[in-house]
């Protein structure tokens, strides 16, 4: 029988939960740094472990050194913002200038071919259209599984870190994959930056834990209605992602 003690490996715990406490996002870093390549291979080595639909593990790292390819992506997003201010979306849109001090810079790419790996009839039904649907979620959390591991190895090396996503934007595969080589088939998923920040970080609003948990039947205070989310959406929304927790109102 499995022993209980090996299940109580507490310091372990405290060690990872001190990492997964402090991976804050930073969108400036200090550009006078230089990432070790060892800390590029730390970091990809944690990607490298991550669960996968299929055990298919469907992406590939592109690691950027060059300032003028982080120029060049950084010129994009600046590109896209501007785009997207025109479109009155009211996202509360960063400066992408930021991208370009990123010390750290990786490209997360994905071949969505690997869809054919999961449960998919390949007969071009309406079902068949379901099940892709499906597949290529199973493919983007995936994707996300193993991004999520390379960010928390970039956290306990000490770094802040930046995810930014480029999936869904066909101008942006337009813009970057000639950039990086990247064929076809391929798409930019993320840019993963990472570095010492500019400025001291800080720690973002998270929800406690009886928000986002119930025990055995879904607890309905934690319901919301549409109004409810479109109101935190305009009332909160941007204090939770620019703000220290502590300034939340
Ligand atoms: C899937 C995903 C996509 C994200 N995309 C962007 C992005 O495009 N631009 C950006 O500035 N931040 C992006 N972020 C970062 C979030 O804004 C950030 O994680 C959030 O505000 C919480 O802050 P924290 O990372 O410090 O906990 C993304 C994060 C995730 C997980």
């Amino acid at each position: 029988m499995a022993q209980a003690a090996a299940f109580d490996q507490r310091a372990r715990y405290d060690a990872l939960m001190d990492v997964v406490r402090s991976r804050m996002t930073t969108r400036q870093f200090d550009p006078s740094y230089t990432v070790p390549r060892e800390h590029y291979e730390l970091i990809l080595e944690a990607a490298r472990h991550a669960p996968s639909g299929a055990n298919a593990q469907p992406w590939h790292y592109v690691v950027v050194t060059k300032p003028e390819t982080k120029k060049a992506i950084a010129d994009y997003f600046v590109d896209e913002q501007r785009h997207r201010a025109k479109l009155k979306m009211k996202f509360p849109t960063p400066n992408y200038r930021g991208l370009e001090t990123a010390p750290g810079m990786i490209v997360v790419a994905s071949d969505f071919r690997w869809t054919r790996a999961f449960p998919v009839l390949l007969d071009g039904s309406e079902l068949d259209r379901q099940y892709h649907e499906n597949a290529e979620r199973i493919l983007l959390q995936s994707v996300a599984a193993s991004t999520m591991s390379a960010h928390l190895a970039a956290a306990a090396l000490g770094y802040n870190v930046w995810w930014v996503t480029a999936i869904g934007q066909e101008n942006a595969q337009k813009a970057m994959k000639p950039l990086l080589g990247i064929p076809d088939e391929i798409a930019v998923i993320d840019i993963f930056c990472f570095g010492p920040p500019a400025k001291p970080p800080y720690k973002r609003w998270k929800k406690d834990l009886d928000e986002i948990a119930s025990w055995d039947r879904f607890d309905p205070r934690q319901y919301r209605s549409l109004a409810q989310i479109d109101a935190w959406i305009q009332e909160k929304r941007s204090q939770v992602m620019y703000r220290d927790e502590s300034k939340v109102d």
